[in-house]
């Protein structure tokens, strides 16, 4: 079997030190581990599986030796560096936003569209994590009914800005309970107890930025003819973001059969008997990789409408483990070589 020289760019974030413990969990056939993060962070100690690595810093010359590079360091080290490191060499997976519209660039969920990986030209994008999670279930039932338009409202945890809205989360909580004054930093309100309808920056037609995501990558990946309408909110859940899916088709079907066709999707458990309160749940999905689906039901107020709540880890799912499954698809393909030109 054929091993890789690894780097993980932003290894010490909250994406970052997922990719190094679902790499090692996978078994990836990694010769080398490179933990890459800012100047700052030098020196110190990481661990991938089970030995302690040097942290070092993500500059040019890094990649020299590298084959793979997972980047998870935001857009802005992205812009900069992931171009570097794919000249000296190394195929780059960006989490980031950076690429993600790049027309030259694949955009890839392996359960939705691994055929666009056969294009690439050493820069792969992964896609926003709520787009990842809406789209694995999306994806049979479109293949088997035509979706025709997508209505989606998202519950989005804070571990999806960062490690340090996580610990936001955490301090105005205790500060809440102590009756202490509450400051935010990362959000522009306190999270804690509170629902921000506020996801990125918000854009000239009154959308957020995280809004239009979910409607241009399921254009690129998916489909161009569906309508997509998003609202995306934050709300103060550690992991695992849950969404409320109402979507219409073409063609009739029968709720039954969207079930069945479900449980046979690959990466989707669907979790809904609901006498025994049986649905997903962001507790219960954090630190899985499915994506579960459950209140499938029909939607009567209008033709062919469906609605559906969709969980997922989105540091897994929605970022980490969909880049690492990108990483085994290459592998798999043996496309883990940089073209010519
Ligand atoms: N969290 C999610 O659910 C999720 C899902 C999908 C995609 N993503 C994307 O993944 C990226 C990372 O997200 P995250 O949640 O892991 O953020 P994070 O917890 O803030 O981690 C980012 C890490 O990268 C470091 N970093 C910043 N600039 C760098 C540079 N130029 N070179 C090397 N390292 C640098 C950061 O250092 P400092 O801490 O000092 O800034 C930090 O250690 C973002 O682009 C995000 O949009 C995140």
């Amino acid at each position: 079997m054929n091993m890789y020289n690894v780097a993980v760019v932003g290894a010490l974030g909250a994406v970052g030190r997922e990719m190094t413990s679902i790499l090692a969990e996978r078994k990836f056939p990694v010769r080398t581990m490179k933990l890459l993060d800012i100047e700052a962070y030098e020196g110190q100690e990481s661990l991938f599986n089970g030995t302690s690595v040097r942290v070092q810093t993500a500059r040019a010359g890094a990649f020299t030796d590298v084959d793979i590079a997972l980047f998870s360091a935001g857009a802005e080290a992205s812009l900069s560096l992931a171009p570097i490191a794919v000249k000296e060499g190394a195929i780059v997976i960006d989490n980031s936003s950076a690429w993600r519209m790049d027309p030259q660039i694949p955009l890839v969920i392996p359960e939705v569209n691994p055929q666009a990986l056969k294009t690439h030209k050493g820069l792969i994008a992964n896609p926003n994590c709520s787009t990842i999670q809406m789209l694995v279930a999306l994806k049979p039932i479109h293949d088997r009914y035509t979706i025709k338009r997508i209505v989606v409202s998202t519950y989005q945890a804070v571990s999806g800005s960062g490690q340090k809205a996580i610990e936001e989360l955490h301090e105005q909580v205790k500060k809440y309970l102590d009756g202490e004054k509450i400051s935010s930093r990362v959000y522009p309100h306190q999270i804690a107890f509170n629902a921000l309808p506020h996801i990125d920056v918000f854009l000239e037609n009154g959308y957020t930025k995280e809004e239009m995501k979910m409607v241009h990558e399921t254009h690129k990946m998916l489909d161009p003819a569906i309508k997509v309408s998003a609202t995306t909110v934050r709300i103060p859940v550690i992991r695992s973001h849950s969404e409320a899916i109402n979507i219409e088709t073409e063609k009739p079907f029968e709720v039954s059969e969207v079930v069945e066709l479900l449980q046979q999707a690959p990466g989707v458990q669907v979790i809904d008997d609901v006498r025994s309160n049986a649905y997903p749940l962001a507790l219960n999905a954090a630190g899985k990789d499915e994506v579960f689906v459950g209140r499938i039901r029909r939607d009567s107020s209008v033709d062919n409408g469906l609605n559906l709540w969709v969980v997922s880890d989105n540091l897994r799912k929605g970022a980490a483990l969909n880049a690492v499954q990108i990483a085994e698809t290459l592998v798999q393909q043996q496309l883990v070589h940089i073209p010519a030109n």
